[in-house]
């Protein structure tokens, strides 16, 4: 029998209030157990998501244009013997210059897990300031990894360099089995996001949208807001569930078939949202991992830094801090229990200082 099964007959058949009381009692000592290691979240999108396929939405008033043209195409970033098993763009400002550095010289190095390769890129818009962009020309003859659209860097343009990006691995590395979208200020632990997605299967991983969710969210409609969203662009009351910007990662089909549906959907200047829209739209309902920080920025911890995938707002000065945590050997990734115990550690440490 379960062992669960004989509280739960007395208490639920038998009416034995003791054992109601005890089942209780356990249920209150579980469920914090389960929202802190993230299990929690992690089974409540798993669980939603046969009924957050598909979607109707609103066609698009006019055609996206300008994510096709590229400054700095680095269109053979790509190529190589083999595909790489993981394409990271790693999304920038053209001022970012000591961001860039400092992730060349820390956790954007790996090149190659396992056997499994990696690729690294940063991608950009358009500085609109001539010596920016002869220092920026500069930079990519020295490090061969930048990747430039035509349109104004602003934030209100992030959705289209987002779609740049798609739209740049579907067409010039297609043959990577994921992406990974992150931004310049955050710092990633390969080894950890690398074991994890080696251990999503099959060969040949589809439908795959990972990161932390946001779950709910109300688009905000004063147009003096950073984050205004119009009602033109999103009519609804709430956006569909959608993994926080600053890191997530996607299948290469996922990438494509939103960068499709991208072309008739009408631009919501947030990217994370505006990826959960198209998402939707194709089918694909996000998976949450409580790995990923979101917008969390987790204090310098040995432990909690092997474990997690990501760690948001870091400066150049913590990332090196940060990777020399997971020196002498680079190693990052835990099994799953050590994982659930560091996220507790992680977030206990984040709140107490
Ligand atoms: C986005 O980029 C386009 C093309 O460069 C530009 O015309 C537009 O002003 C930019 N939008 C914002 C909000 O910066």
């Amino acid at each position: 029998m379960l062992p669960w099964g004989r509280p739960v007959c007395r208490c639920f058949l038998r009416r034995q209030h003791r054992w109601c009381l005890l089942l209780a009692l356990a249920a209150a000592l579980a469920l914090p157990i389960l929202v802190l290691t993230g299990i929690f979240e992690e089974h409540l999108s798993f669980f939603l998501a046969p009924f957050l396929r598909g979607s109707s939405g609103s066609a698009l008033q006019r055609p996206v244009s300008g994510v096709d043209s590229y400054q700095i195409a680095n269109s053979g970033a790509c190529r190589g013997p083999d595909p790489p098993f993981l394409l990271c763009l790693v999304v920038s400002a053209p001022s970012h210059f000591q961001s860039r550095q400092a992730i060349r010289q820390t956790w954007g190095r790996t090149r190659e897990l396992g056997g499994l390769g990696i690729r690294r890129l940063f991608v950009l818009g358009d500085p609109q300031a001539p010596e920016v962009q002869a220092q920026l020309e500069q930079e990519s003859v020295e490090h061969k990894d930048l990747v430039q659209g035509t349109f104004h860097d602003t934030y209100r343009n992030l959705t289209l360099k987002t779609l740049m990006l798609l739209r740049w691995a579907g067409t010039f590395c297609p043959e990577a089995l994921f992406l990974l979208k992150v931004d310049d200020d955050v710092f990633v632990n390969m080894k950890g996001l690398v074991d994890h997605l080696r251990g999503l299967g099959s060969a040949r991983p589809e439908g795959i949208y990972l990161g932390r969710i946001h779950w709910g969210v109300r688009p905000i409609r004063d147009p003096t807001s950073r984050y205004y969203t119009s009602e033109a662009a999103f009519s609804g009351d709430r956006f569909p569930l959608y993994c926080s910007g600053t890191a997530y990662v996607v299948s290469r089909d996922v990438a494509w078939r939103v960068s499709a549906v991208a072309l008739e959907t009408p631009i919501v200047a947030l990217e994370d949202v505006y990826m959960g829209i198209c998402a939707r739209k194709v089918g694909v309902a996000p998976q949450h991992s409580a790995w990923f920080s979101g917008s969390t920025q987790y204090p310098l911890d040995p432990f909690c830094y092997r474990c997690i995938f990501t760690s948001h707002r870091m400066t150049p000065t913590m990332m090196e801090k940060a990777w020399a945590l997971l020196a002498p050997d680079r190693e990052g990734g835990c099994s799953w229990l050590l994982g659930r115990l560091a996220l507790v550690r992680c977030k206990l440490l984040s709140w107490l200082t």
